[in-house]
């Protein structure tokens, strides 16, 4: 994405633009111009509002209504956006859908362009917060697009109208963001052919190469050498061999490391134990995790908070063929722990498990995996929201909180010890499925607990229904791809480095 992102404290009514997005509150009496909308509404003969009243506006949030300004307005159409009922402390990430709502619509009609954001932003939180709106709202994927005006209308410019104290730095970090949200949104919406384990390992190597992190890759040859029973049992179906990358990013006054660990399964076809066809039909997204930590270690580089991170990203593709794993193999995971393998298609976890006992080697204060690893996730929490798991309240807590401060929707999750006996095997150290189906996300997250030493604080994130949007788009979230948990973890990061003695 190369929009480009000013601030600007000049009057919005004469700011010469494609568009100009303007904030309503929601009120007894009709839509009410949102702080930063006033001078917009009375250059409107009447006021916009009434104009607005008139096309069935009501201000409620996200509702969008596009107007010609007819001269009134230099910009040629004014974007009114609803906020809601009007609060002394707007809510940023509400801010943020709504601006996201309304570049998304101008971005579908193909009337991106330079666009003028006028909304509530007093704060340095708020003009944040509208930047990443703004520029998630007109990420589009082109790469497949042929014809030669699917890119026309692209957002090229958005200006945001704010004299808040800090507010380039402010739209700085909310352009770092969207852009790394955007790099992991792009990798998911990548077709698995054009996204292959290697491919995946390459566009790590890219974004380390660009942005200075440290960055290994163990190819297969590697994996089996070195003894990564899960990633390279999983692998071995493909003709696309793993890989597992590992990121670094330093920081000279760090006391703290921070270790990720990201599924990358590039398609998940359930390998032999077979996904019926509609089932695998997203299962380009089961790479959602990887490109979580990838983007996050992006940002983090862009960022420079005083604290150390690794990131792993575990690299297989999930194919049935004649050198596929079969059902009641056993495989053997970094470390030594054996796996009987009764269902291929709980393909995660097992290169989870290669991965965070990895991760362990470095000798993080936390580790936080995130993974598309259950469809019961979506069945506990919807499409929207997702899981937290972990072996320590105290993190389990830091990482909702971090989402909630992220703009991000989270959940903590249990993981019930009783459930714990389902995964006994009759002939190895543990099964990879229970024999029971009931609470699968928890199940998943206590087979990768087994994987984590006493006493080392982690967290598990079930991102299956976040990390891709099958439905309609809303807010600033497209169809595909949503980058979901990277900005999570970026602010977990930040917390780290501010807990640092
Ligand atoms: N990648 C899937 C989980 C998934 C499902 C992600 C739907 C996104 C949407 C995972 O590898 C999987 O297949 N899990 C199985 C586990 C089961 C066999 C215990 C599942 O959830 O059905
Ligand atoms: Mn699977
Ligand atoms: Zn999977």
């Amino acid at each position: 994405m190369s929009t480009v992102l000013t601030v600007t404290a000049d009057s919005p009514e004469t700011a010469q633009a494609d568009a100009l997005v303007v904030g309503y509150h929601s009120s007894d009496s009709g839509p009410v111009p949102a702080p930063g909308a006033e001078n917009v509404d009375a250059a409107f003969p009447g006021g916009l509002a009434s104009v607005l009243t008139q096309l069935g506006a009501k201000g409620t949030a996200q509702e969008v209504h596009t107007v010609p300004s007819m001269g009134a307005v230099s910009a040629s159409v004014v974007v009114a956006v609803g906020l809601g009922p009007a609060s002394d402390a707007p809510e940023p990430e509400s801010v943020a859908r709504a601006v996201g709502a309304a570049v998304r619509g101008l971005r579908e009609k193909g009337s991106g362009g330079t666009v003028v954001v006028a909304v509530p932003a007093h704060t340095s939180r708020l003009v944040e917060f509208v930047a990443t709106g703004a520029l998630l709202g007109g990420y589009d994927f082109l790469r497949y697009r042929t014809n030669s005006d699917a890119g026309a209308g692209q957002l090229e410019e958005v200006r945001l109208v704010s004299s808040a104290e800090g507010a380039a730095d402010a739209a700085e970090r909310g352009r770092v963001l969207a852009e790394s949200v955007s790099l992991a949104r792009d990798l998911v919406n990548t077709a698995p052919v054009d996204l292959t384990p290697e491919d995946l390992a390459l566009a790590a190597n890219e974004v380390a190469r660009e942005h200075g992190l440290g960055i290994e890759i163990l190819d297969e040859q590697r994996l089996i050498e070195g003894g990564y029973g899960g990633i390279t049992a999983v692998g071995m179906g493909s003709s696309n061999p793993p890989r597992l990358v590992r990121l670094s990013y330093e920081h000279p006054e760090a006391s703290r490391t921070v270790a990720l660990v990201g599924k990358g399964i590039t398609f998940d076809s359930g390998g032999l134990s077979l996904k019926p066809s509609t089932a695998m039909e997203w299962m380009k997204s089961d790479m959602g995790g990887a490109a979580a930590v990838l983007a996050t270690l992006r940002a983090t580089a862009l960022l420079r908070p005083a604290v150390n991170v690794v990131g792993y990203l575990a690299i297989a593709e999930n194919m049935p063929s004649g050198t596929a794993q079969r059902p009641s193999d056993v495989l053997r995971v970094y470390g030594g722990t054996t796996v009987e393998v009764l269902n291929t298609d709980a393909e995660g976890r097992l290169v989870m498990a290669d991965a965070l006992v990895r991760a362990q080697e470095d000798s993080p204060d936390i580790v936080v995996d995130v993974a598309t690893l259950t469809g019961a996730q979506l069945v506990a929490l919807g499409t929207r929201v997702f899981g937290v798991m972990s072996n320590d309240a105290e993190l389990r807590g830091s990482v909702v909180s971090a989402a909630d401060t992220a703009g991000e929707d989270a959940w903590p999750m249990p993981l019930p010890a009783e459930l714990r006996k389902g995964l006994d095997s009759s002939v190895a150290d543990i099964a990879n499925v229970p024999g029971e189906r009931w609470g699968g996300m928890l199940v998943a997250g206590l087979f990768l607990q087994e994987f984590v030493a006493d006493g080392v604080p982690w967290a598990h994130l079930d991102i299956a229904g976040p990390a891709f949007n099958q439905g309609s788009p809303h807010g600033y979230t497209p169809k595909g791809g949503t980058g979901a948990a990277t900005r999570t973890l970026v602010g977990l990061i930040e917390a780290q480095a501010a807990q640092q003695n």
